[in-house]
């Protein structure tokens, strides 16, 4: 039976209660496949290679990759390495040891999108990615605390700047989490900074993504001629984790948590 799509003034869609199982499914696959592909990260492997892996394992589950195809890029996953911030285009470059890099992965499942990433190191993690990579996970943490009906927007971006600016390092501005559910982009965009009880007010059956993108250095990113590569201006090194969630009457749910519980950075 059809019923009312339901969609705020500021062009936010609420899902309704049955969709959130459709962002379950879609969600634990992205998420799966960011477990499995973490042994392969190693010194010495392309990520081209890893890019051919991930893009096999959306096949396999009978899965749709929501990168390929769109907007002319080519690959199942975007690899980010080192002073890359997002958008890294997989290639026939070898990971080196003490590489730090953020792996993102969307996929599609009976219409539904599951958009997640999360960082990775090839070899030895190297002293100064820890507590990079530790810091922006907590953003991320922190932010999805936030999360509830009856907060704001910015409310999310002001806890995730607070607690990056805290720790002397800083939020890239130039990219910003968003909307999706049925479609990879929509409104709002979802900014990692601002002030508290600013922006639309979350309402039970939002659904949209978290994922902070942190600098060592200064915020400023440019894009390589490649039109994809986002590089930290600097020269810094920037890492990011993602999650896709949707709000529920109590807080929020989280759909891309890790069937491994190996999300975190140190990866149990
Ligand atoms: N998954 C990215 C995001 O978090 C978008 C990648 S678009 C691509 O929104 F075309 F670069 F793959
Ligand atoms: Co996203
Ligand atoms: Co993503």
């Amino acid at each position: 039976m059809d019923h009312k799509t339901r969609i705020t003034r500021e062009g936010i869609r609420l899902y309704d209660t049955a969709d959130f199982e459709g962002m379950r499914v879609a969600g634990r696959l992205a998420a799966d496949i960011l477990d499995r592909i973490a042994p392969m990260v190693v010194p010495g492997v392309t990520t081209g290679e890893l890019d051919a892996a991930i893009e096999a394992m959306v096949n396999d589950a009978g899965a749709t990759s929501a990168t390929i195809g769109y907007k002319g890029y080519k690959h199942a996953s975007c690899i980010s390495i080192n002073h890359v911030v997002c958008h890294g285009i997989p290639s026939d470059k070898k990971l080196k040891d003490g590489d730090i890099l953020n792996i993102d992965v969307t996929v599609i499942v009976d219409g539904w999108y599951g958009d997640t990433s999360r960082m990775y190191v090839a070899g030895a993690l190297p002293r100064k990615a820890e507590r990079l990579i530790e810091v922006t996970h907590e953003a991320l943490m922190i932010g999805i605390e936030a999360a509830k009906p009856g907060n704001t927007f910015g409310d999310i971006g002001f806890a995730i700047q607070s607690h990056v600016e805290k720790n002397r390092m800083s939020v890239v501005r130039d990219f910003c989490g968003h909307g999706l559910g049925q479609v990879f982009h929509a409104p709002p965009n979802v900014l990692h900074y601002g002030r508290p009880g600013t922006g639309p007010v979350l309402q039970e059956g939002m659904f949209f993504t978290i994922e902070p993108m942190v600098n060592l250095g200064r915020p400023e990113t440019k894009v390589l001629a490649d039109d994809w590569t986002a590089v930290t201006r600097d020269k810094s090194l920037s890492a990011q984790f993602e999650h896709s969630i949707g709000i529920t009457a109590e807080g929020c749910e989280i759909f891309t948590l890790s069937p491994a519980g190996r999300f975190h950075p140190t990866y149990g």
